[in-house]
């Protein structure tokens, strides 16, 4: 099959290839027929280029007037200045007259129009995906995510690391989200697990000897998905040996700066800043504190200060070792209605409602607690928030957590809905110091908060042999986040390299040595032959990815993606199997309710 070959790109042409002879190859975006003239955008993954046809060319007018949307065509032609100039595209400048075309394909008319600002719905377009990444918007989030992968590769390699490939078929280790099984053809009855992530193979790489290992690797989590969520997600995953936590840091941090100033133009501090958990929570009421926000919007506890009101409410609270705590809003505009608005969000997460003070203008303050509280304490309230004519003091009170949470959660949604957030800027904090164990009330047990392998901070270990909840709640790790603008794009944790830590950290999350065996064997038994101090971290790719493309979600940095309910709608999977295939694995399918 011949056809007429490209000279150039629909991207590349301008005003200095005037007077060409060119061909281009691509797509028809566009046409229109303009009685005595026919124009035709041409497009492919570098741009668009205008193409026109003159009625005096009879043969390749006629071809013309038979094209349709999407048609793949080869066109010949003059490369000529265009009469009006579109300054929006590179090629605006210029346009081709065409005295030949060669229609290679045709299409059928496309369930949607492509173009930047579509409108087909999410559904329609993850079914027909491929001509959704027909889109420059979209492939281009594809062309980035390319050249982030080149410099992180390259990146690594420069500092010594080795790309080592782990499987994807593993044993199943059920620890923080469910697993993906696959059943054994060969072993009927058992099955393998994909990797939640290749967490275990890289600890036991470094026991290897291989000091610094680094893959982007496929992870697969079967739980609820949202929009920074995928049941398939990429990693860049690493690990280090005879490292501390800085050492980790060191290493992310120059991969960030790269990144940025490659991709951005942006220089990245040196040194990211930290917080501690504890601060986070305190201050922000979230463990991924978005630091953009003007004026910081950091929450107050202000249980000491209302310590002497008349407020049932707070005295309760106080009573039940519970605090008092808000935040401060800068903006006149807080009506009735809006509050009304912001208590209906509050009660969401079980509040009775929510108090405020609105410190207006002219000294007075509308609120409705305000009988409740002498001068001293409005005044000081007043002052502990810095707040001026006009703003207003939003405040909460309960059980700690849950205060500073849903004022962290109150904190968003107002930086949201009064245009707080400076998208400008890009603020990267590594929030460390986790708690090492989390504690389920409802089943009375602890779980390991990241994973069951993090190191507790020397300080705390004295605690592993304890049994008092608090003291055991209050165990800090060595284990951090990265956060930027509010998202966790990495989790890491130096490791738990000695086995009288890792019993007792089996011990407290209620694991018998035989459970533990059984679930880890392989890991412990690795350890017993001179494991090395080691610590790592993972990047959650596609949102660094969703970051640097400026989008809400994750979805459209990835080529393929799945439904919020985890399907794909382009090859319709999950799909039922034949019986035979089930036949040849030993199972039966059971009816589901
Ligand atoms: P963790 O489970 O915190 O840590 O994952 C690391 C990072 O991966 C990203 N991430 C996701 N991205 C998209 N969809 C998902 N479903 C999803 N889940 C997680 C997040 C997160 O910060 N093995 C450890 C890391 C380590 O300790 O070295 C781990 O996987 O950005």
């Amino acid at each position: 099959m011949n056809f007429c070959k490209r000279t150039h790109n629909c991207g590349e042409l301008n005003i200095k290839n005037e007077g060409e002879k060119v061909t281009l190859n691509g797509w028809v975006s566009k046409t229109r027929d303009l009685g005595g003239l026919f124009f035709i955008d041409l497009r492919d993954r570098y741009g668009i280029t205008q193409l026109k046809v003159l009625p005096e060319n009879k043969e390749v007018y006629d071809i013309a007037l038979r094209l349709g949307q999407e048609f793949v065509i080869s066109a010949s032609g003059n490369v000529i200045k265009r009469e009006s100039i579109n300054k929006n595209i590179p090629t605006g400048e210029i346009e081709i007259e065409v005295n030949e075309i060669e229609i290679l394909n045709e299409s059928e008319i496309p369930p949607f129009v492509i173009e930047d600002d579509v409108k087909a719905a999410d559904d329609l377009r993850l079914k027909y995906r491929y001509l959704d990444l027909r889109r420059k918007i979209l492939s281009d989030n594809l062309i980035l995510r390319n050249w982030v992968y080149q410099i992180v590769h390259k990146y690594f390699e420069k500092h010594d690391f080795v790309e080592v490939e782990t499987p994807v078929l593993m044993k199943s280790t059920p620890e923080g989200a469910r697993d993906y099984l696959v059943p054994s053809r060969v072993h009927n009855g058992k099955f393998y697990a994909l990797p939640q992530s290749p967490q275990l193979y890289k600890q036991i790489l470094m026991v290897s000897g291989l000091d610094r290992y680094v893959q982007i690797c496929k992870c697969f989590r079967d739980e609820d998905l949202r929009a920074d969520r995928q049941p398939e997600f990429t990693q860049i995953d690493l690990e280090m040996s005879f490292v501390d936590q800085n050492d980790v840091f060191e290493i992310l941090e120059g991969m960030f700066f790269e990144i940025w100033k490659d991709i951005k133009g942006i220089e990245l501090p040196a040194g990211f800043r930290r917080m501690t958990y504890d601060e986070a929570m305190n201050k922000y009421g979230s463990d991924k504190p978005d630091l953009r926000i003007k004026g910081g919007m950091e929450i107050e506890n202000i249980s000491e200060l209302v310590k002497g009101s008349d407020f049932k409410v707070f005295s309760d609270a106080a009573a039940s070792g519970g605090i008092v705590a808000g935040i401060k809003l800068q903006s006149k505009e807080v009506t009735r209605k809006i509050i009304d608005g912001l208590t209906e969000f509050v009660k969401k997460s079980g509040f009775g409602g929510l108090g405020y003070l609105k410190f207006n203008e002219d000294g007075t303050v509308q609120s409705p607690i305000v009988k409740f509280l002498n001068e001293e304490i409005t005044n000081n309230i007043k002052s502990t928030f810095s707040c001026a004519g006009g703003d207003t003091v939003f405040i909460l009170s309960g059980e700690k957590m849950k205060v500073l949470q849903t004022l962290g959660q109150l904190r968003l949604r107002l930086a949201e809905d009064f245009d707080l957030i400076d998208e400008t800027r890009y603020e990267f904090l590594w929030v460390i110091d986790f708690p090492l164990f989390r504690y389920e009330e409802e089943e009375k047990r602890f779980y390991a908060e990241h994973h069951v392998f993090t190191m507790p901070k020397d300080e705390y270990l004295k605690f592993l042999d304890s049994s008092d909840k608090d003291e055991i709640e209050s165990i800090r790790a060595n284990c951090y986040d990265l956060v930027l603008n509010g998202h966790e794009i990495t989790s890491g944790s130096i490791r738990i390299h000695k086995p009288e830590i890792q019993k007792k950290v089996f011990s407290i999350i209620g694991l018998t040595d035989e459970e533990a065996k059984m679930k880890f064997g392989f890991i412990l038994e690795a350890f017993k032959y001179g494991a090395p101090p080691h610590g790592g971290a993972a990047v959650g790719f596609d949102r660094v990815i969703a970051i640097l493309c400026g989008l809400k979600s994750i979805n459209d940095t990835i080529a393929f993606p799945k439904t919020l309910k985890a399907s794909s709608l382009m090859d319709e999977c999950p799909s039922e199997v034949a019986t035979v295939q089930l036949d040849e694995l030993g199972i039966e399918l059971k009816k589901k309710k």
